[in-house]
């Protein structure tokens, strides 16, 4: 015979189960756990009972609240689940995701990457040397006298302790040479700024890469060579490039190298983008000084150096007409690059 309890309990599994929402399955937790439901009826009740009854009901209502607490909560927790599953159920996972913009790299920047790889390919290596400069590296060292124009306050930006933010990237030939013996062959990409009037091909900030190559019997010849080959890897086989004569205090003889370019005033025009010339031995003779040695004896070694202007060879490259917007940010034309 079942004993009224177990009926109770049976009842009320029946029904917790086959509650439809939270509603009716909160409905039966009152009707039989809350504080004057049947469950809690009997523990009133227990009290009533024949002393060698209490332990064996006890027990077994027990039992029974247990049992009843057990299937609420799971059944709480089957409400949940489909609460979850439904609302996911609402995501349209045909829909196309939101895409995110990728940036791509400022125009400048290819200029330098293709650069580079074309003198790496001429066994050029990386240097590197900082924006912020004293004189000896960016003038004395470099045999710029005192008195030279570049020199003023007119032409160089000078910070109050003396030093400078360096006015072309030779700085970076003269740390080269400090820092190792000949033979040389390095690159050295970076910025460069001047007290311009500034317009369409002049900036107070300018990007250059420096080059020199130190060997034995190093010549005119090989420079020439080595900036034909790079202008025409950049911009064609047929590009048309110049030498012209031209004065640097730490090279001599002395060029500038000049590229035609379609993309200035509309019409053919030619372009200087490179100042270049043969090492001027009174550099290795300073180098030698602070090295406190002879390494880059004149007698026993020669070399080329060459500063490109890199805003001018990616606006011939590009076709842009003034160099300003490389540095304005303007999205519109950021993106004609990517
Ligand atoms: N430093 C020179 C300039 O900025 C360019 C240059 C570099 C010339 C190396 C000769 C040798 O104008």
């Amino acid at each position: 015979m079942t004993h009224p309890l177990e009926q109770l309990r049976d009842d009320a599994l029946r029904e917790i189960q086959s509650a439809g929402d939270e509603q009716s399955l909160e409905a039966a937790r009152v009707k039989y756990l809350g504080r004057s439901g049947s469950v809690s009826a009997w523990g009133e009740q227990m009290k009533t009972l024949p002393k060698e009854e209490k332990p064996i009901v006890g027990k077994l209502l027990n039992e029974v609240r247990i049992a009843v607490t057990s299937a609420i909560e799971s059944r709480t927790a089957q409400f949940r689940s489909q609460k979850e599953s439904s609302s996911l159920g609402k995501i349209d996972i045909s829909l196309p995701g939101t895409a995110r913009e990728i940036g791509a790299l400022h125009p400048l920047t290819q200029m330098w990457e293709r650069s580079i790889e074309i003198f790496r390919r001429m066994g050029f290596a990386l240097a590197d040397g900082p924006d912020i400069e004293d004189e000896w590296h960016c003038f004395d060292a470099l045999n710029t006298p005192p008195e030279h124009p570049a020199r003023s306050e007119q032409d160089t930006f000078y910070l109050p302790d003396g030093r400078l933010l360096r006015t072309h990237t030779s700085t970076v030939q003269i740390r080269t040479m400090q820092n190792a013996k000949p033979p040389i062959r390095v690159i050295s990409p970076g910025a460069a700024y001047r007290n311009e009037e500034i317009d369409a091909t002049h900036a107070a900030q300018f990007h250059q890469i420096e080059g020199l190559y130190v060997d034995k019997d190093v010549s005119v010849a090989d420079l020439k060579g080595t900036l034909e080959f790079f202008m025409r890897e950049l911009f064609g086989a047929g590009t048309e490039v110049q030498f012209r004569p031209h004065f640097f205090p730490f090279t001599e003889p002395s060029l500038e190298c000049y590229v035609k370019s379609k993309a200035l005033k509309g019409g053919e025009q030619w372009i200087e983008v490179a100042g270049s010339g043969v090492v001027h031995p009174a550099v290795f003779e300073q180098v030698n000084k602070s090295r406190g040695d002879k390494a880059y004896d004149p007698e026993k070694w020669s070399g080329f150096a060459f500063g490109l202007g890199m805003d001018r060879l990616a606006m011939i490259l590009f076709d842009i007409p003034d160099l300003r917007l490389f540095a304005q940010n303007d999205l519109r034309f950021l993106r004609q690059f990517a």
